[in-house]
């Protein structure tokens, strides 16, 4: 038998494509007499368009349109009783601004300097009104919608009786994605109702939902292309308002549109990871038994739709608390809407609960370690539930045994290196381990290739590669005669790539239809090869790419002789799976441990990071290359949101300052230090076929925590407020 794909570290499949610009990302397709657009977007952040005057811009050299709500085409699926501030931004519907950056107007040019040049000719005016922008000027508007219920186990705000307890509110501001990749869209109406995009999106399907209810055309109406995709972590999870725009246009025009947004718009037009206010109060007995934790937050969202997430999530289920509350809020702002980000929800609260758990560490002079394993939760708190698996302490003993943990002091300020002061930190990371439904079409063909197809998305993280070593396991085909095809919305129906369940749920599609296709092969042999003529189909299994029979080692036929003698070309087949009965037995979560070791300049507060242990229990590993690069760029993210990540609106104009690259500090290369990935690697008995829980958010929740919960270990102070910049710790 040979040694199983999964588990090797497998080369991406991609890999050349990518590092040789083979790779065709969405901007990078040429139509036949396409145009490039440009957009026109408000300076100011509530009000109404007064006018619009595109006339100079329409005699700019090169300009073929400017469309705006004053002659746009009618978006079919708008509803029509406007303006409903709940129903999203229906773009170019109305003159209503409810956010600097919406865009008012689009230009289309022939080139796309053209085009940029004549954007800035359109005169717009605008009756300005009052805006909010700042969340903590604006909490008297706080609000809850039917979907943001309270939570209560046991009795509310019990840690208050508590005899060691700490209360503390910690914050953290608007980030941005800002995946290299610029955001956009090429539209195409090849016909006045057909419509092809190459798009930037996490899911090619859920594209085309969303447009064929906008447009009300049928599915198969809409073509959505997304071979490639740039980076996301979130941002392209849905249609944007930008999108509809270069749809509208492209309709109006009637000639293919290409709009890629600016660096500066992807702070407005793609959403973000909402500024939230939380308030942990948490208590313990002297021992460090938890007795009681309260979890408020409060976060941002649109005046236009509600956007939620589980902030509060993880303070009810991560540790053995007999009484837990919660209270989740919105305020709504003169902002776009957010949307999820990489770990969603669990990496703001995990920075709240993983910061407030140390603090209490302290309090009850106790290693926050050993404080976490006091109050592990062997079952599920929340749901009353065994948990499928969870190696938490297995990950706690491995992470601690490799930053060495055991040289940090107890007390704060207490190691030096070189001048710098040292300190130690650790927080856990979780989030729910997901599996959804998911179809895969497998063609196999005489000449013994395998082709599987699902309209999964890929964002970066390997999934064609991890794929193919799935199906190599199924089938017993070596890995290099396999294809794995995603990015088409004709292929067969996958989710989007988010909430880390694309290997467990797409994984489990191509499982299935790997067993499939062996089952009918088998089935045609014993149908019409002569050596199967006895053979029960039942007993028909298969080893390294042939059919075999059990207790009859002379009779076995390769998958390619199968076809060949029947003179086949290719056998297909198509199967759809689907998690579902173990979810109500089992409670499903990834875990993770960050550690951190900082150095801490005493005169300066500059924090270096110098050594990063992060440990994931995620089920099974499919690929250790792959996933190893996931887990490093979950603490790339990590850093940024602990050290330098901060969206900062002057709030007099409701206008973001620093929306770009030099001034919004993503984590470089000289930021990143040594990171060491550890994995569990042991198989969740349930979840899917492989194993295999989610790895993509856990690699970010927990981490901030863990470097702030190491400044503190360093310098005596607490910062709970993201990012922990030098002039926190003067
Ligand atoms: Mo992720 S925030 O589910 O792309």
């Amino acid at each position: 038998m040979k040694q199983p794909a999964v588990g090797q570290s497998m080369d991406r499949v991609d890999g050349r494509l990518k590092v040789t610009g083979a790779a065709r990302y969405f901007a990078d397709h040429q139509l036949e007499g396409m145009l490039y657009a440009a957009l026109v977007c408000s300076p100011v952040s509530s009000g109404r368009i007064a006018a619009i005057d595109a006339r100079e811009a329409l005699r700019a050299p090169g300009v073929t349109d400017v469309i705006s709500h004053l002659n746009a085409p009618p978006v079919p699926g708008y509803k029509q009783e406007t303006p409903n501030p709940k129903q999203g931004l229906k773009i170019f519907h109305d003159d209503r601004i409810y956010s600097n950056g919406q865009p008012v107007a689009i230009v289309v040019a022939n080139t796309l300097e053209r085009a940029v040049h004549a954007a800035s000719l359109v005169k717009v005016t605008y009756n300005q009104e009052t805006h909010a922008t700042d969340l903590y000027a604006n909490l008297d508007k706080a609000f809850q919608n039917k979907n943001m219920k309270d939570y209560l186990r046991g009795e509310p705000d019990a840690w208050k009786k508590a005899p060691v307890t700490v209360e503390a509110e910690y914050n953290i501001p608007l980030e941005v994605h800002n995946p290299m990749e610029l955001a956009g869209i090429t539209a195409h109406w090849e016909t006045p109702d057909k419509l092809v995009l190459y798009a930037k999106t996490q899911g090619v399907k859920s594209v085309q939902q969303t447009l064929k209810n906008l447009f009300q055309l049928p599915e198969q109406n809409i073509v959505v292309h997304s071979l490639f995709v740039g980076g996301a972590f979130g941002m392209a999870l849905r249609v944007w308002p930008m999108e509809v725009a270069a749809i509208i246009a492209a309709k109006k025009v009637r000639k293919p549109v290409k709009l890629v947004i600016g660096r500066k718009d992807m702070f407005t037009l793609v959403g973000y990871r909402p500024a939230a206010m939380q308030k942990i109060g948490i208590g313990a007995t002297a021992d460090g038994k938890l007795t009681g934790i309260t979890h408020e937050a409060v976060a941002v969202t649109s005046p236009y739709e509600d956007f939620t997430e589980a902030i509060v999530g993880m303070s009810k289920f991560m540790y053995a608390c007999p009484n837990v509350n919660t209270h989740y809020q919105l305020v709504p702002l003169n902002l776009s809407t957010p949307v999820w980000m990489r770990g969603p929800g669990e990496a703001t609260g995990s920075f709240a609960l993983e910061s407030a758990i140390d603090e209490l560490s302290y309090k009850l002079k106790m290693d926050p370690l050993q404080f976490r394993v006091i109050n592990h939760a062997d079952t599920d708190p929340e749901k009353n539930l065994p948990f499928s698996s969870k190696y938490l302490k297995e990950a706690y003993e491995m992470g601690a045994e490799k930053i060495g943990w055991k040289n940090r002091t107890m007390e704060p300020r207490q190691l030096q290196e070189d001048g710098w002061l040292v300190g130690y930190g650790m927080s856990s990371g979780v989030f729910s381990a997901g599996r959804g439904k998911a179809t895969a079409s497998a063609i196999f063909g005489a000449d013994g290739t395998l082709t599987i197809r699902s309209a999964a998305a890929d964002i970066g993280p390997g999934t064609a590669t991890a794929m193919v070593q799935i199906a190599a396991d199924a089938t017993g085909i070596a890995p290099a005669k396999i294809r794995f095809l995603l990015g088409e919305s004709e292929y067969p129906e996958a989710p989007r790539q988010g909430g880390s369940s694309t290997v467990s749920t797409v994984g489990s599609a191509v499982s299935d239809v790997c067993k499939l296709l062996l089952q009918k092969l088998g089935e045609m042999a014993a149908e019409s090869m002569p050596a199967f003529k006895d053979v029960k189909p039942a007993d028909i299994g298969y080893e390294d790419g042939q059919l075999i029979v059990t207790g009859k080692p002379a009779i076995r036929a390769g998958f390619r002789e199968v076809l060949q003698h029947r003179q086949q070309p290719e056998l297909q087949v198509t199967a759809t799976s689907q998690g579902g009965e173990e979810r109500r037995k089992y409670s499903m979560y990834s875990f993770s441990v960050h550690f951190a070791k900082v150095h801490v300049h005493p005169a300066t507060g500059v924090v270096r990071i110098k050594h990063v242990v992060s440990v994931a229990d995620s089920g099974t590993i499919v690929n250790a290359k792959t996933a190893g690069s996931q887990m490093i760029g979950g603490v790339v993210g990590g850093i940024g949101m602990a050290l330098t990540e901060e969206a900062l609106i002057d709030h007099r104009f409701g206008r973001f300052v620093n929306n770009n690259y030099a001034d919004y500090h993503v984590p470089v290369h000289a930021d990143t230090p040594p990171t060491d990935v550890l994995f569990i690697n042991k198989k969740d008995p349930v979840i899917n076929p492989m194993g295999s829980k989610g790895m993509g958010e856990i690699a970010l929740i927990g981490f901030a925590a863990a470097v702030s919960n190491a400044v503190f270990n360093a310098t005596g102070t607490r910062v709970r407020d993201l990012p922990i910049t030098p002039d926190k710790l003067l």
